[in-house]
């Protein structure tokens, strides 16, 4: 198998200064394949920790030691002046971006009524705005080059898991903003995709303990980040043709996760008793079709219906 490479590309990791860390391990292997990488990292835990922090210019060291190209950004991706650095950083140095992989991210375990107002902000701000922000940052540049390949990360958590209430909402949110720039970036041939990895890194060990040191062992080798970058550098490779797809990566194992839709019932004379008669129908899963390419207006919903409706230029508000 001829060997996926990208000589002459620039690319930017966001959070990518842990270690054990998702982020480093995506930059060592889009560096060992030829990209030029802006590692970025915050360099601290910004909810408080005393573990080592990251380093963005250690990660960047690391790559330069290998043998590759990188410099190290350390300014937060949920500060949208922040954002625009980042990728100046990029355009400054090599002139181009063509892969961004927002990976930046924090967690923590809390329930809904528990989790301070302050925290919830953070939270959004972190994941759901700091994509939007370097999205939005890249979004230019890589309309100007006709070229892009976007990745950002969610979570299993999006899915609905015990005190991840807004970090789900957040993952959940950059799940529609993947879709909506999947659809504004097919034109210019901007791939936009999401990836829910799963590996044994700092984040995950804020959430979980293994009490047993060998079953703790066995879990870090099966569950290295490097079982999940192989998806992310697919995602960012010029050979990638798909858009708006949420893959899952863990362990070796890699998946598609999308969301989906029933035939339901369709009633012009709808009613509350109608709904409940035909709540078998509507939730049958033999019925349920993916809504897979956002760029199918039939799959996102778009009926005759909608197609009459014309979209009212924009006003800022
Ligand atoms: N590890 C898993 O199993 C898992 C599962 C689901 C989702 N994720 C997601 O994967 C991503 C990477 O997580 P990880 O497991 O490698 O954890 P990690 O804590 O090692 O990596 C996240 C990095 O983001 C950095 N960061 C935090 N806020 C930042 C900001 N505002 N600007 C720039 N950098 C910032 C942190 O310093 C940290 O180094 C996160 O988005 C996380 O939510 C991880």
């Amino acid at each position: 198998m001829e060997k996926l490479r990208f000589d002459g590309q620039v690319a930017i990791v966001t959070g990518a200064g842990g270690n054990p860390g998702l982020g480093r391990s995506h930059a060592m292997l889009l560096a060992e394949r030829g990209a030029r990488v802006v590692v970025n990292d915050l360099g601290r835990e910004p909810l408080g920790s005393d573990r080592v922090p990251a380093s963005a210019e250690a990660v960047a060291a690391e790559i330069v030691a290998a043998g590759g190209e990188a410099i190290a950004d350390t300014g937060s991706v949920a500060d949208e002046a922040s954002a625009h650095t980042i990728v100046h950083q990029a355009l400054d140095r090599w002139g181009r971006i063509d892969i961004l992989v927002n990976n930046a991210g924090i967690g923590f375990l809390a329930g809904f009524d528990e989790i301070t107002s302050a925290d919830i902000h953070t939270m959004i701000d972190v994941h759901l705005m700091g994509t939007i922000w370097m999205c939005r940052a890249a979004w230019q540049p890589m309309f100007r080059q006709g070229y892009g390949r976007i990745v950002n990360t969610t979570s299993g958590g999006m899915m609905g898991m015990p005190g991840m209430t807004i970090y789900g909402a957040a993952k959940f949110g950059i799940f529609g903003l993947t879709r909506g720039l999947a659809v504004e970036g097919a034109a210019h041939n901007i791939r936009v995709n999401a990836l829910s990895p799963g590996a044994a890194t700092r984040n995950g060990t804020r959430h979980f303990t293994i009490p047993d040191p060998e079953a703790k062992k066995a879990f870090e080798h099966n569950f290295r980040p490097g079982l999940v970058s192989p998806a992310v550098a697919w995602l960012a490779h010029a050979s990638c043709d798909v858009t708006g797809m949420l893959l899952h990566a863990g362990g070796g194992k890699v998946s598609l996760r999308q969301v989906c839709m029933t035939e339901g019932i369709d009633d012009p004379d709808l009613s509350i008793e109608r709904v409940q008669a035909g709540i078998g129908t509507i939730l049958n899963p033999t019925s349920l079709r993916p809504a897979l390419d956002p760029r199918d207006p039939s799959v996102t919903g778009t009926s005759a219906a909608t197609a009459l409706l014309v979209p009212k230029s924009y006003e800022p508000g």
